[in-house]
């Protein structure tokens, strides 16, 4: 399976900070917001991982991950012109995806809880058709949301709906068999002028094809593009991290207890940011194993 992490976007509601740097570089507490979903799709057993970035964005985001290799990952690098919406990924990407399936993640989406990795493992092995992720939230009219049936089964898929039949969003984090890049080829721009990702999981749930599959109430998922989801996400770490001592998505510890890098490595990696406590953190955990 292929990895997307769909990093473009203009930010306008984080404006002007983003009018000097791209979102998805903005730092949540300890680390780049990007650090987040990437570590899910890491966490997935995900090595193949492509990052679609602003025109001319590129560069930052390469100066920051580069190819991936020091995480024993691959991470390549594409730009989108113009944000032409979520679905927009998959012809974005399609070179890259090829005729695999594929997990895109949006990148200002943060996830946490408990055995996710696993549970995104199971689940990217034998991707059928397309795997949403539901969220209960306070405020459905603002996302799209799923509707299920008594037997948990997606019934229909809503974009901001006035009067919402349902309360459980759709998270940005969406797994797709290999249909996805021609079906994507066949979506035509919104009213709003963008190719809409809730057109594309309409085609699966009209094939009977779509799984909206719940979060629990343990679960955090946040997104971090206003002022406000920005700190609130940043709050959020730092409260666990302290209160825990271990850290979310750090990259290193995951590439390591995935396999993808050794111990040594990652204790190396660790020593290369030592004046930070994020890297003391993954020496010393490197070192207590
Ligand atoms: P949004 O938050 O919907 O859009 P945005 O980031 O441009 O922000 P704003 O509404 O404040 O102007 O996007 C969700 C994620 O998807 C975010 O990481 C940006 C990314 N994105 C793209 O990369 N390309 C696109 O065409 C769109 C619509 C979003």
């Amino acid at each position: 399976m292929k990895g997307v992490i769909l990093a473009g976007g203009n930010g306008t509601r984080l404006h002007p900070i983003t009018l000097g740097a791209s979102k998805q570089l903005l730092p949540v507490y300890d680390k780049p917001l990007i650090y987040y979903p990437l570590s899910v799709l890491m966490l997935a057993g995900i090595t193949d991982i492509q990052i679609i970035t602003a025109p001319d964005e590129a560069q930052a985001f390469h100066r920051l991950l580069g190819d991936g290799s020091w995480l024993g990952i691959s991470l390549t690098y594409a730009e989108q012109d113009e944000p032409r919406g979520l679905a927009d990924a998959f012809l974005v990407s399609a070179d890259h995806i090829g005729g695999d399936s594929v997990a895109l993640v949006l990148g200002d989406n943060i996830f946490h809880g408990y055995e996710f990795g696993p549970m995104l493992q199971r689940l990217s092995e034998d991707v059928r058709g397309c795997f949403l992720f539901g969220y209960p939230v306070r405020d459905p009219e603002r996302y799209g949301v799923g509707v299920l049936d008594e037997r948990n089964e997606l019934v229909a898929i809503e974009e901001k709906p006035a009067r919402p039949r349902s309360n459980m969003a759709i998270t940005g984090l969406y797994l797709y068999d290999h249909k996805v890049v021609d079906f994507a080829r066949g979506l035509r721009p919104s009213a709003r002028g963008e190719l809409e990702i809730t057109d594309l999981n309409r085609i699966y749930l009209e094939r009977g094809e779509a799984t909206l599959i719940p979060l629990g109430r343990g679960f955090v998922w946040l997104d971090a593009g206003t002022h406000d989801a920005l700190i609130d996400a940043g709050n959020y770490v730092q409260v666990l991290e302290h209160r825990q001592g271990v850290r979310i998505a750090c990259l290193e510890e995951i590439a390591w207890r995935m396999g993808y890098i050794d111990r040594e490595t990652c204790y190396d990696l660790g020593s290369r940011l030592a004046t930070s406590p994020y890297g003391r953190y993954i020496m010393e955990t490197a070192e207590a194993w």
